[in-house]
C-alpha cells in the first residue's frame, strides 16, 4: 500500500480542501502516515495570505527536498494558494517538486498521480467546483460545507482573488443533499464556507437563485444538524435578513464574525472594503439590537500603507466601542500582485509592532470584560476533546464560539450544559451539569 503525508497551511477553506484530498487518496488506496519520512507521496496544501505563511512553508519544503534526494522514488506535490500564486515558477525554483496544482484542481489529483509519465506539470486553471469528493473529516461530528468558491471583492491587500478566482456559488439543492449526507454520517455542527458568504447565490441562474438567508433556513431544516456556523460574511453585504435568520433559526449559532480590517474610513477606502466606519457600526448596532447575546468577532490589520496615528486611533476606538468577543489581528504584509503592495506610505516594522501591541491590549481587555456576561450562566457546549493545557479537563465550544474548559465526564461530540464560573479574554471555565446531556 502506498503511503502519503499531507501538511496543511492556511484557512478553513484549505483545511476542508485537505480533507477532500485525504478522502480522494484513501479511495485510491493510499494510507495516511504520521511521519513525513515514511511517505511515498509528500503533499503540501499551501497558503500565501501573509509573508510569514510563505516562510513557514519554505522550511518544510526544504525537508521534502532532503527526503526526495535520499529516495528519488518519492513524489513531492504542492497544492493550494501559494502554488497558484507562483504557478509554473514552482518548477523552476524547486526542481524536486513533481506535481503542483492550484485550489481549483484538487479533483484532478487522482489524474496527476495515475498519469504514467509523472513529469513536472502545472495545473492552475480555474475550473468548476470540484464538489462531490469523498471527505475525511477531522472530527466525525463537525463538518464543512463549501457554499461558494472564489471571491469577487477587490480588497487591495488581499491575494485570495488571484489564488481562488471569481466567485461561484454552488447549487442549493446539491448543498442541501450534502448537508443531509453529512448529517447521516454523524455531523451535528456544520460550518458553511465561502470568502464572502453573504453574496451567496447572486451568480446562480434565476430558477435556482436564493439568498444566503434562504440557504440558512434550508440547512436549519436538515434533521440532525444541531448547530450551524458560517464564515466569512463581508460587512458590506451583511443585511437584515441574515440577522433575522439568527433570531429565528434554532440551529444557527449566536456568533457573527464581522471583519473590520480598519476603523478609519480613509484606510477602509484605500483597502477597497466599500464600507465606512459608520456603516460598519450600523451593522453592529443592528446585531446588538436584534441579538443581544450574540458573540461578535473580527479581523483587523495594522500598518496598512498610509495608516497614520490618527487612523490607527480610530481602529482602537471601534474596538473599544464594539467590545469584540475575540479578534484575529494581523500586521499588514505586502503581497505580490496586489494594489496595496505598490502604495506609497508603507509603514515601518517597528511602528507596526507598536500598533499591534496597543491593539492587543484593547482587544483583550474588552474581550475579558464582555466575557463576564457568561459567568454564573449555563451554556450549551459541544465537546471537542481534552483541554489543551490540562488533559484532566474537557474542552469544547459554546454557541457564541467561546472556548470552554470544564470539569466533567462528557465525550467528544456530545452537547452538554456547563455552568460558567470564570472568564478570561480567551476562554471560559466551568463545571458540567451532570444529567443534563442535551443530545448524545
Ligand atoms: N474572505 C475572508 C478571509 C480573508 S483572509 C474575509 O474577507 O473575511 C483572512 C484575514 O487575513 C483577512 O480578513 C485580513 O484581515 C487578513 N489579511 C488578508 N490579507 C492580508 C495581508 N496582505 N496582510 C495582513 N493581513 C491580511
Ligand atoms: Fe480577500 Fe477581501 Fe475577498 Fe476577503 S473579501 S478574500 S479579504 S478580497
Ligand atoms: Fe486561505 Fe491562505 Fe488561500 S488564507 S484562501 S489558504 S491564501
Amino acid at each position: 500500500m502506498k503511503k502519503f503525508h499531507l501538511t496543511t497551511f492556511g484557512c478553513q477553506m484549505n483545511a476542508h480542501d485537505s480533507e477532500r484530498m485525504k478522502g480522494m487518496l484513501t479511495s485510491l488506496g493510499y494510507a495516511e502516515v504520521e511521519a513525513r519520512d515514511d511517505a511515498d507521496l509528500i503533499l503540501f496544501n499551501t497558503c500565501s495570505i501573509r509573508e510569514n505563511a510563505d516562510n513557514r512553508f519554505i522550511s518544510h519544503l526544504g525537508e521534502a527536498k532532503r527526503l526526495k534526494t535520499e529516495d528519488p522514488g518519492r513524489i513531492v506535490g504542492v497544492g493550494g494558494c501559494w502554488a497558484q500564486s507562483v504557478k509554473e515558477e514552482v518548477f523552476r525554483r524547486f526542481p524536486f517538486v513533481d506535481v503542483a496544482f492550484g485550489p481549483g484542481q484538487i479533483h484532478r489529483l487522482a489524474e496527476f498521480l495515475n498519469s504514467d509519465s509523472l513529469t513536472a506539470q502545472g495545473y492552475f486553471e480555474f475550473e468548476e467546483f470540484s464538489g462531490d469528493l469523498p471527505s475525511h473529516r477531522e472530527r466525525q461530528f463537525q463538518g464543512w460545507l463549501q457554499i461558494s468558491q472564489g471571491c469577487n471583492c477587490a480588497c487591495s491587500y488581499c491575494i485570495v482573488p488571484t489564488t481562488r478566482g471569481r466567485e461561484e456559488s454552488r447549487d442549493p439543492d446539491l448543498l442541501i443533499a450534502e448537508a443531509e449526507r453529512q448529517s447521516a454520517e454523524g455531523v451535528i455542527e456544520l460550518t458553511l464556507l465561502g470568502q464572502n458568504v453573504n453574496s451567496y447565490g447572486r451568480d446562480l441562474p434565476k430558477e435556482t437563485r436564493i439568498r444566503f438567508s434562504d440557504l440558512l433556513r434550508r440547512v436549519d431544516q436538515v434533521d440532525g444538524i444541531e448547530r450551524i456556523r458560517y464564515t466569512s460574511p463581508h460587512p458590506k453585504d451583511m443585511r437584515e435578513d441574515v440577522i433575522e435568520a439568527h433570531a429565528e433559526l434554532s440551529g444557527l449559532c449566536e456568533h457573527i464574525h464581522l471583519p473590520l480590517q480598519s476603523g478609519s474610513s480613509v484606510i477602509l477606502k484605500k483597502m477597497r472594503r466599500t464600507y465606512t466606519r459608520e456603516r460598519y457600526m450600523d451593522r453592529v448596532a443592528m446585531i446588538r439590537e436584534r441579538l443581544p447575546d450574540c458573540g461578535i468577532t473580527t479581523d483587523i490589520i495594522v500598518g496598512f500603507p498610509g495608516e497614520s496615528d490618527e487612523d490607527f486611533a480610530q481602529t482602537l476606538e471601534v474596538v473599544e466601542e464594539v467590545g469584540y468577543d475575540g479578534a484575529f489581528t494581523f500586521i499588514y504584509s505586502p503581497r505580490r500582485g496586489t494594489l496595496a503592495a505598490e502604495m506609497d506610505g508603507q509603514v515601518s516594522h517597528p511602528v507596526k509592532k507598536e500598533r499591534m501591541a496597543a491593539l492587543l491590549e484593547v482587544v483583550q481587555r474588552r474581550a475579558k470584560a464582555e466575557a463576564q456576561r457568561f459567568v454564573g450562566r449555563p451554556l450549551e457546549v459541544l465537546v471537542e476533546g481534552p483541554s489543551r493545557n490540562d488533559p484532566t479537563r474537557i474542552r469544547g465550544r459554546s454557541r457564541q464560539n467561546k472556548a470552554v474548559n470544564f470539569e466533567g465526564t462528557a465525550l467528544p461530540g456530545q452537547l452538554v450544559e456547563v455552568d460558567i464560573t470564570e472568564a478570561t479574554s480567551q476562554s471560559l471555565t466551568g463545571t458540567e451539569r451532570l444529567l443534563s446531556r442535551i443530545a448524545v
